[in-house]
């Protein structure tokens, strides 16, 4: 009697089949493994760490939050939305109520909620051991903000360039201060447009996002230089192409309806998850051996060459100048009063020009 089972079973044996389908398998296998990047290595516990990561309420900020709190550090949320903050974090909370969570409301495009955080900070902790400025938009179209700035550059540079800066003698309190900027592999094809910084002529969404993210970049390494004489350490770093984020769904709501059927196999193939793409981030707040390392771009938790101009000093300069006029600080003079508190405190000038670095 013919079986239909065993006998087609047999053919498809003998055929080529159990070798294609094989041969497929391992290659969507070897591919999902070649994108999911590297994991953090390091099992390291933190403690007796405070951590400030802003926009944690979605995608990679989310999954670096609930990494960094299971290692037992003081992980301070800084969300624009408390709800729906508070609801994700009570959920994880119960989990274990050992862990330590705080949620604090910033919303890093707007320049006052920034200096209202950092006042909050100040009074409320002694030290901050890592801050990550992790909170972004991309593809915004055209629209300033109270203070006039454009949304993108506020949101991905001038405000976690305020923020930093307001930080810093709390990340000087630590024994090694840490400061991780999520930058893009956009960055490399970024340009940096000094005198129209917010794009006001020829916008593009694109564009304002990579000149957002290349101006970041140049500022970890610009910054790093003027700590020098600090502990507190700067890095950037690329999450890769990360898939189930906020800002995924925002490159989607760009294209139309089919783009997001037909893309969403190759999505799904080419990109990192989100807890894939936060293993960089929590590399750099929690290995101990970085202590040292500063000024560097870093992806798949390696030191990696960032784009060219990011090295040229000059333009980092005057980036550095304009920001400062932007948001309204004396960034010099604030570092210099990390490095010499005691010159800073009493007012007359000893003359010593700038020999003292
Ligand atoms: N996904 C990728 O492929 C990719 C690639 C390269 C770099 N990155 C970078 O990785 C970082 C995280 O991005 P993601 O992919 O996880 O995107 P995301 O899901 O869009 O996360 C962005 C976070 O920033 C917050 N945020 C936005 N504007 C804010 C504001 N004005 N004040 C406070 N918080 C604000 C958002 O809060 P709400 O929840 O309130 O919106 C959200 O929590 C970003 O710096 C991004 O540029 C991502
Ligand atoms: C992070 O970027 C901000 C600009 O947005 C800059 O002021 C700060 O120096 C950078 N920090 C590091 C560590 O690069
Ligand atoms: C910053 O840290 C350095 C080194 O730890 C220390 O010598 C200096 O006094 C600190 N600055 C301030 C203002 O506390």
């Amino acid at each position: 009697m013919y079986d239909i089972f065993t006998d087609d079973f047999e053919t498809f044996i003998n055929s080529w089949w159990p070798y294609i389908l094989s041969i497929c398998i391992s290659i969507i296998y070897a591919i999902r493994f070649y994108v999911g990047g590297v994991d953090c290595v390091s099992r390291n516990r933190i403690d007796d760490k405070i951590i400030i990561i802003t926009g944690s309420t979605s995608g990679i900020g989310l999954e670096t939050a609930k990494d960094l709190i299971s290692r037992g550090g003081h992980v301070i949320l800084a969300v624009r939305n408390i709800d729906k903050a508070n609801k994700i974090f009570e959920g994880i909370k119960k989990k274990n109520e050992k862990f330590k969570i705080s949620v604090i409301q910033l919303d890093i495009s707007d320049f006052f909620s920034i200096q209202s955080f950092a006042k909050r900070i100040i009074e409320e902790y002694e030290k901050i051991d890592v801050l990550i400025n992790n909170a972004a938009v991309i593809f915004q179209p055209f629209q300033k903000t109270a203070e006039g700035n454009e949304l993108t550059l506020v949101t991905n540079y001038l405000g976690p360039f305020l923020l930093t800066h307001l930080l810093l003698p709390l990340l000087n309190k630590s024994t090694n201060g840490r400061i991780i900027n999520v930058s893009a592999v956009a960055h490399f094809t970024g340009k940096l447009k000094l005198d129209n910084l917010n794009m006001e002529k020829n916008f593009n969404e694109k564009d304002a996002f990579a000149q957002s993210k290349l101006a970041l970049t140049i500022f970890t390494r610009y910054l790093a230089s003027l700590l020098s004489k600090t502990k507190i350490t700067c890095n950037s770093v690329c999450p890769g192409l990360v898939r189930g984020t906020g800002h995924l769904r925002n490159i989607f709501l760009n294209g139309n309806k089919w783009s997001k059927i037909y893309l969403w196999p190759w999505i799904w193939l080419f990109l990192k998850t989100p807890k894939q793409g936060s293993q960089n981030i929590v590399y750099l707040a929690v290995e101990p051996s970085l202590s040292d390392i500063t000024g560097c771009y870093f992806s798949d938790c390696e030191i990696k060459n960032p784009a060219e101009n990011v090295k040229d000093v000059k333009l980092a300069q005057a980036l550095y100048s304009r920001s400062c006029s932007i948001v309204n600080i004396n960034g010099k003079k604030l570092i210099d009063s990390l490095i010499c508190p005691e010159k800073s405190n009493n007012n007359h000038d000893l003359g010593d020009g700038d020999n003292d670095f």
